[in-house]
């Protein structure tokens, strides 16, 4: 979507996969849907260095609103998670140089039973988000249907920039749709979003981040070329810090996040994460490739019969991204090839370990053993070839 947003993939934290809907605030205060839980992430991301590295948005997910809307038909936060009201959290994002993202959804009721925006509500609910001062509304889909989505999803997208305030549109058309065309027109959807959800929840568990994995990449010809500044497609929150990602397992998202220029959107508790996963999810190297401003997603451009696979993404300047990972489950692999064999041209290059810090010089010709560990990778920054003749890329990632 063409209104001057997201240029690069979004990034901040989003409470659905780690908070769910969990309204208990008297038994579990400290882990309910409350201002309180955005606060405390708010304090985070300003004061542990998230902020400054571009995880700006905190983003409010279902189960935020009161059962009834108010007297004017407009949504309201519950009274008693959210005494402030939206726009005291607002108010304290933007204080702090956050921003804020809140959710609803195109049928009669959300996913978690509250009220929905059904399209004759469309109007009122994003002139409230605005007068609320809300940066990103994430549009989910439970509750309603093809035809009511196919007017929905447009209509929204014009209705929020009427309101003249900029805000950052998430629509989740396209995982009710199948994810691929004939059903998804991912042209008319770069048009209407700025990022969609194309596939199923992720869950904290390896097997949710390989099936999500494998479900993008073997849809790469369709994906790659819907992408682009203003426009992503969302693979969904990063999980690392939660509970179910080993460290390899951790490195291993964030690279493939990256490879693919996903939003990155974090959803765990930040208050207790470790100093292992924050160290991943503040890597600077990973963030600027997934955050290049070319746009272009990456590639799997192999899957050996050793089950190493290997991503490439195109970066500016004629750098690029490489991430060898592994699917294996006995012992670090040690997987031989040369960056010629990678489709690289004849030069040499400067290489840089993303996870180790450490940076190489490779002949294109120079055979190399790279050790992966078991659902590891190794991820390189590959720099454009010294003196040699520099490749640029067309937006399918074709060399020109
Ligand atoms: C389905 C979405 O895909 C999730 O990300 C989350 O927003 C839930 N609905 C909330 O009910």
């Amino acid at each position: 979507l063409d209104n001057g947003l997201m240029r690069t993939p979004p990034m901040g934290w989003l409470a659905w996969e780690r908070f769910r809907c969990d309204i208990d605030c008297t038994d579990d205060p400290k882990n309910c849907i409350s201002e309180d839980l955005f606060i405390d992430m708010a304090d985070r991301l300003s004061e542990d260095g998230w902020r400054e590295l571009g995880y700006v948005y905190v983003n409010i997910d279902d189960c935020w609103s009161s059962k009834q809307r108010d007297e004017k038909g407009r949504l309201q936060a519950d009274p008693k998670r959210f005494p402030g009201g939206i726009p005291k959290l607002s108010r304290y994002l933007h204080d702090r140089g956050l921003k804020l993202g809140i959710y609803g959804d195109m049928g009669t009721l959300t996913c978690g039973g509250y009220p929905g925006t059904p399209l004759d509500k469309i109007e009122i609910d994003a002139q409230t988000f605005a007068d609320w001062e809300v940066d990103m509304f994430k549009f989910d889909g439970c509750y309603s249907n093809e035809t009511v989505q196919e007017k929905g999803y447009p209509l929204m997208s014009k209705a929020l920039n009427a309101t003249g305030r900029p805000i950052g549109y998430s629509c989740s058309w396209p995982a009710y749709q199948g994810g691929l065309p004939p059903k998804v027109n991912y042209t008319q959807l770069g048009e209407i979003c700025n990022l969609w959800r194309n596939y199923g929840d992720i869950q904290d568990s390896w097997g949710s981040v390989v099936s999500i994995v494998d479900w993008f990449f073997d849809n790469q010809e369709v994906l790659i070329p819907a992408a682009g500044p203003g426009r992503w497609n969302d693979p969904d929150m990063l999980i690392i810090g939660d509970f179910a990602l080993s460290m390899d397992q951790s490195r291993s998202q964030m690279a493939l996040w990256a490879i693919m220029a996903a939003p990155l959107f974090m959803s765990n508790d930040l208050r207790t994460i470790s100093s292992g996963a924050r160290s991943i999810l503040q890597n600077k190297m990973v963030i600027s490739i997934n955050q290049d401003p070319l746009g272009i997603q990456g590639r799997r451009i192999l899957k050996e019969k050793s089950n190493i696979q290997v991503f490439w993404r195109p970066l500016s300047d004629g750098a690029s991204a490489l991430v060898f990972f592994s699917r294996r489950s006995d012992m670090p692999y040690r997987y031989k090839t040369s960056l010629k064999k990678l489709n690289y041209t004849t030069g040499s290059y400067k290489v840089y370990d993303v996870f180790t810090d450490k940076t190489t010089t490779l002949k294109d010709s120079t055979d190399f053993v790279v050790s992966v560990n078991p659902s590891g990778v190794v991820m390189w920054h590959v720099s454009a070839p010294a003196k040699l003749n520099q490749r640029h890329f067309d937006r399918r990632g074709n060399a020109m």
